[in-house]
């Protein structure tokens, strides 16, 4: 397994580059179940989720050629769902993946056919599934769970109206990929605005699908017989993008976040700025600059526009080393504080009452042992590592692996001094 050694105190300089979006890539991925034509996509990310997918996908029969190595060391794949053999999602992958549950859409709009396996529990909350479901239902699929898995089938689809219950990034994205081959139209309120769902809305459009409203609270998708293949550039990583302003703020220093798309961040921007952090919008991307410690900051977790629950670990990072009290509220998981008690053995004075989390800047971080639990919470105790005094070792990276390129390389490139050690299992 491997893991972190981070020597602290060091500002961060110069420029840094922002890879695919894993939350665009992921179910993009998927939309290659859609066409039996090639989907060329680019700025595919190098991470363990998108080599997940490509497993899964392979597994179920999809061809994926890696057509080039770009420059920044991202990859222009091409997939080709032409010739498929298992209609599936096992267990053992969607295990590891949520993200799995998002072949469920377009298999059972193409095939009319799908099973696959019901993620199980999730570190950072109970995580359902069933508003994919019933928006399938709705669609005409009669699905039945049946030996831990989602056996759905439909002649096909037919066009619906849908509310979901809450906000949903991933289940909007299942259902508006089973609309667009669906006879008639599908309505989805409530839809999620992520611009990831804009993003694949984006690609589906370029494929030949017909979608409106993508970006607001209601998507409508007219279905169309066949889709082709597209080219399609993958959106960059806004998630990825906040991670390395965190770091900044936390650390200071002086950076250019090349590829950053600030109309995405708004939120996280705004928080940043309320921090005293100067953030600047520049042709190549965001520029950073914090050269005090960070003024604390209140904020709580929503659905995009809001300030995204993927950034609340790197922030909390941030107030960790502020010069007051932040109070932090997480609306949209339950169980999304387990790196509060890693921020503590690093000597951050955080309570947490229930889903509000109570952190008292103001003393200095000192480098431990500390453990990775979840993908963000990886980034929160790399941003306060970065500032804490001597070193910190983070093991099981492997959660950071999941959806950050190359981490350690990026900040090392701008200063950073952090290193990887591989263990033999
Ligand atoms: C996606 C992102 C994840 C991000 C999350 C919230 C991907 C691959 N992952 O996850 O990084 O943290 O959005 O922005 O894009 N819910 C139900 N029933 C459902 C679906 C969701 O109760 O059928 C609940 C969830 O338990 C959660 C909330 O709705 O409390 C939002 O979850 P959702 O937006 O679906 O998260 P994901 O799409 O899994």
């Amino acid at each position: 397994m491997d893991r972190f050694q981070i020597l602290g105190g060091s500002p961060l300089q110069g420029e840094v580059s922002v890879s695919g979006a894993k939350n665009a890539a992921l179910p993009i991925l998927c939309a290659s179940l859609l066409t039996a034509e090639p989907l060329v996509l680019s700025n595919v990310p190098r991470l363990r989720d998108v080599s997940t997918m490509k497993k899964l996908l392979a597994q179920m029969g999809t061809r994926i050629e890696t057509v080039a190595q770009q420059p920044d060391g991202q990859e222009q794949l091409s997939l080709h769902s032409d010739a498929m053999t298992h209609l599936q999602a096992p267990y053992e992958l969607v295990k590891t993946m949520r993200a799995s549950v998002l072949v469920l859409g377009p298999m059972l709009a193409r095939f009319g056919e799908a099973l696959v396996s019901l993620p199980g529990g999730c570190a950072i909350g109970q995580r359902p599934v069933d508003q994919h479901i019933k928006g399938l239902a709705a669609m005409g699929a009669e699905i039945r769970i049946e030996h831990g898995y989602i056996k759905a089938q439909a002649r096909r689809l037919r066009g619906a109206r849908i509310v979901t219950d809450m906000v949903t990034v991933t289940g909007t994205e299942n259902l508006m990929m089973a609309a667009v081959l669906a006879e008639g139209t599908t309505v989805i309120d409530n839809a999620a605005r992520e611009p990831e769902v804009v993003d694949l809305a984006r690609c589906l459009v370029r494929m030949g699908a017909r979608i409106e409203g993508a970006g607001t609270d209601r998507i409508v998708i007219h279905g169309v017989d066949r889709l082709g293949g597209a080219q399609h550039a993958i959106m960059a990583d806004r998630i990825e993008a906040g991670t390395f302003l965190c770091a900044v703020a936390a650390a200071g220093g002086d950076v250019v976040v090349c590829q950053a798309q600030p109309d995405m961040m708004g939120a996280t921007i705004e928080k940043l700025r309320e921090a005293g952090v100067l953030i600047q919008e520049v042709a190549q991307g965001i520029r950073v600059v914090a050269s005090d410690r960070p003024k604390p900051m209140n904020f709580r977790t929503a659905p995009f526009p809001g300030l995204a629950t993927d950034m609340q670990a790197q922030l909390m990072a941030v107030a960790a080393v502020a010069t007051g009290t932040s109070i932090i509220t997480e609306t949209i998981f339950e169980n999304r504080f387990m790196h509060v008690q890693e921020l503590r053995r690093l000597g951050a004075d955080i309570e947490v009452d229930g889903h509000t989390a109570v952190v008292k800047g103001g003393a200095g971080l000192s480098g431990a042992r500390v453990m990775a639990t979840d993908l963000r919470a990886s980034a929160g105790l790399v941003i306060a590592a970065l500032v804490a005094s001597g070193e910190t070792e983070i093991d099981r990276i492997y959660h950071l692996d999941r959806g950050y390129d190359r981490m350690e390389q990026k900040l090392c490139a701008i200063g950073a001094r952090v290193s990887r050690t591989t263990e033999k299992a």
